[in-house]
């Protein structure tokens, strides 16, 4: 009998409203709600088999055995979902990106939403949508949100199955670029996980955990009324919330480089002077612009001989995760 091997496909996503902080640290249940893109062109292959010969679960990634940080983090996140739905055995992981890891894009997003969506299929779970975005956030919060297609909203929920993300809008609905501007291709220091942790000591956490309604309100009406002017000044605003969260943090965590500071005021410049472009980063220096197709070339071109970037990626609004032939 040939081995069942089960394979999906994710992207990551970037966020427009940031998730920063948790209320639940072990169900990652968010201590606000968030919206994000996916990004189509960056992507986490991820298969899914097992042997009886093993007696500990094997993660590859890129075709390196991962044998520190990474395996345990997904050796805890299978331990916890065999607790969820009981399964006999270890599991052998072999992942593929075609994207840096850990550089501020979201590479722990897409790969733990292939992976909830692998094991979904591999252990035959037969859970729905949200069910499989809740499975992901076990993993890695963010994870959820590169479940479901294009544009994406989380709710924080209050358990469980209630912390799991969904479609606003379709890819087809409105098409998006993220020109990806790394000034670093290198692991970055402090993990998201980590800090996590430190966002309640920050006195302005609790200020924008407040306001997030706010801005999510603003962001979902500009998504759906592709308002480019509207979502510009609220990622922009969003964005520079989690960052004095972080820079105010004990201790604080500062993830801006002085190239992605000078990137930031050229965006501002840029759209001042008519290019329609806005900023966003995560946890990490690289700059995400965010661009509707009539300004991509404008923004290429302009930072194409920018000083202190070391790659450009190019990524559209992207489709859902789905399990593709193994
Ligand atoms: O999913 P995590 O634990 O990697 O956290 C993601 C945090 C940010 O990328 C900074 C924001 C977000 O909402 O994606």
């Amino acid at each position: 009998m040939s081995q069942k091997i089960s394979s999906a496909l994710a992207h990551p996503n970037i966020a427009f409203i940031k998730y920063w902080g948790n209320a639940n640290p072990s169900l990652r249940l968010p201590s606000n709600g968030s919206i994000s893109m996916n990004l189509e062109g960056l992507e986490t292959v991820t298969s899914l088999s097992s042997s009886t010969q093993q007696d500990t679960h094997t993660l590859t990634i890129n075709d390196v055995v991962q044998e520190s940080d990474k395996s345990s983090r997904i050796a805890e996140y299978l331990e916890k979902i065999r607790t969820l739905y009981p399964f006999e055995g270890f599991l052998t992981i072999r992942s593929r990106n075609n994207f840096p890891i850990s550089a501020g894009i979201a590479s722990s997003a897409s790969a733990f939403a292939a992976l909830a969506l692998a094991l979904n299929d591999f252990l035959a779970l037969g859970l729905s949508e949200p069910e499989i975005s809740a499975l992901a956030r076990l993993g890695s919060g963010s994870a959820s949100r590169s479940i479901p297609g294009g544009y994406v909203q989380w709710e924080p929920g209050n358990d469980h199955q209630s912390s799991f993300a969904a479609s606003i809008a379709s890819p087809t609905h409105w098409q998006l670029f993220d020109i990806i501007l790394a000034v670093t291709l290198e692991e970055k220091k402090i993990s998201s996980t980590r800090g996590h942790q430190h966002a309640d000591t920050s006195p302005y956490q609790s200020v924008r955990v407040h306001d997030t309604p706010r801005r999510l309100n603003i962001c979902r009406q500009a998504i759906i009324d592709k308002d480019f002017e509207k979502l510009a000044w609220i990622i922009e605003q969003d964005s520079d919330m989690m960052h004095a969260v972080m820079l105010t943090s004990d201790p604080p965590i500062v993830y801006w480089q002085p190239a992605s500071l000078s990137i930031m005021q050229t965006v501002r410049e840029l759209r001042k002077n008519g290019v329609a472009c806005a900023y966003t980063l995560d946890a990490g220096p690289n700059v995400h612009i965010i661009c509707p197709p009539s300004s991509k070339d404008a923004v290429l071109d302009f930072f194409s001989e920018y000083p202190g970037i070391q790659e450009i990626y190019i990524a559209k609004t992207g489709g859902a995760a789905h399990i593709i032939p193994s």
